[in-house]
């Protein structure tokens, strides 16, 4: 194969960096995966707005349909987001016989094992770096990296939108309200703000890494999620006197066998270090019963840090299309003896457990 194609379906805050990753650092693509690997094709409803990149001619479609049957197309990146239409174009692209390459943890998190089945089902990838902590490896930390361990908790900082609204009102006392108003404006919210602020980005989330370290698919919504639309600055000094830090975590480890996890903010003891992880970034802390911690630390959100992610995946996907090997090893792993009951704790557990345990 002379070269890589990838057409990319949603050209917002994500498909515009991934389109400017792929043009400025071609050369070094190039090297990396050994042919070109060129944006052939862009699908966006809007194809007129200044997105501050110079695109060759002839790129842009409004139908997604374009990109899907481009026959020089060998990777579809989604990044159009939401639910059923995002799933349509995923599902078209796999029976199309295309690899995919998604960003999209809430449709990963509700529709995941249909979507690896019907990709495994054809032999193509279905690849989603992006789709927990931006611009950190995480996703390939949890699948490669680590392989060799039993993951026996993850703590994380996974959603970038309500850490960087914690950290101005913590720092500077700011309102709620004006905080979230700027994170949208950085484009680091998801369409709907709710999901951020209430806990379910996090919860998505959550569920991708439980369902990569334990092979337990998981339905978000058993997760207990709070969020932290509750939490006022007063909370938050308060906490400081008493030398914690509040943050939103995900919660995931090992108890006696099963699986239990959660969302929630928690009282970290201020200079930990979780507890001095600011603005966008997010971090995850691994521990496997081989290698210990391992902290994973960087821009959780973000144009250039969740395009990073996905143009990872694409050079992951370019290398095994040339060494004739897609496909062969599942991203994720469900297979059903490997699968941990998930533990659910009940409620009055969870209040107790605001301080980190
Ligand atoms: N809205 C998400 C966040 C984007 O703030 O973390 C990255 O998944």
């Amino acid at each position: 194969k002379a070269r890589i194609g990838v057409g990319i379906i949603g050209f917002g805050t994500v498909g515009t960096g991934v389109a400017k990753i792929l043009l400025e650092n071609a050369a070094l693509i190039r090297r990396r995966v050994g042919v070109p690997v060129d944006l052939v094709r862009i699908a966006d409803l809007d194809v007129t707005r200044d997105r501050g990149i110079t695109l060759p001619a002839g790129l842009l479609t409004t139908d997604a349909k374009h990109v899907i049957h481009d026959p020089s197309v060998d990777v579809v990146v989604e990044l159009i987001g939401g639910y059923e239409a995002a799933k349509r174009v995923i599902l078209d692209a796999i029976a199309a016989g295309k690899h995919v390459v998604t960003a999209n943890k809430a449709l990963l998190a509700l529709h995941g094992e249909e979507l690896f089945d019907a990709a495994a089902r054809k032999g193509v990838e279905l690849a989603f770096e992006a789709s927990v902590g931006g611009g950190i490896p995480v996703i390939r930390a949890l699948t490669e990296g680590l392989a060799g361990n039993t993951i026996q908790s993850i703590y994380g900082i996974i959603n970038g939108t309500s850490n960087y609204i914690l950290s101005r009102m913590t720092q500077e006392g700011q309102s709620f309200e004006a905080v979230l108003k700027d994170a949208q404006q950085a484009g680091y919210a998801e369409a709907d703000p709710t999901f951020d602020v209430a806990g379910i980005d996090s919860a998505h989330k959550l569920a991708i890494l439980v369902s990569l370290a334990y092979g337990t698919p998981v339905n978000f919504k058993e997760i207990y999620t709070e969020g932290i639309t509750h939490i006022t600055a007063t909370d938050i000094a308060y906490a400081k006197e008493f030398g914690f830090t509040i943050k939103l975590l995900g919660i995931a480890k090992l108890v006696d066998g099963e699986v239990e996890a959660r969302v929630h903010p928690t009282m970290l003891p201020s200079g930990s270090p979780i507890a001095e992880v600011g603005g966008v970034y997010n971090a995850i802390q691994l521990v496997g019963d081989a290698v210990g911690d391992v902290v994973l630390y960087g821009r959780g959100a973000g144009s250039l840090p969740t395009g990073s992610a996905v143009v990872s995946d694409v050079i992951a996907i370019g290398r095994n299309i040339l060494a004739g090997a897609v496909g062969r090893v599942p991203a994720a792993s469900f297979q059903q003896d490997q699968r941990r009951p998930l533990r659910m704790k009940p409620m009055e557990e969870i209040s107790s457990l605001y301080y980190l345990r």
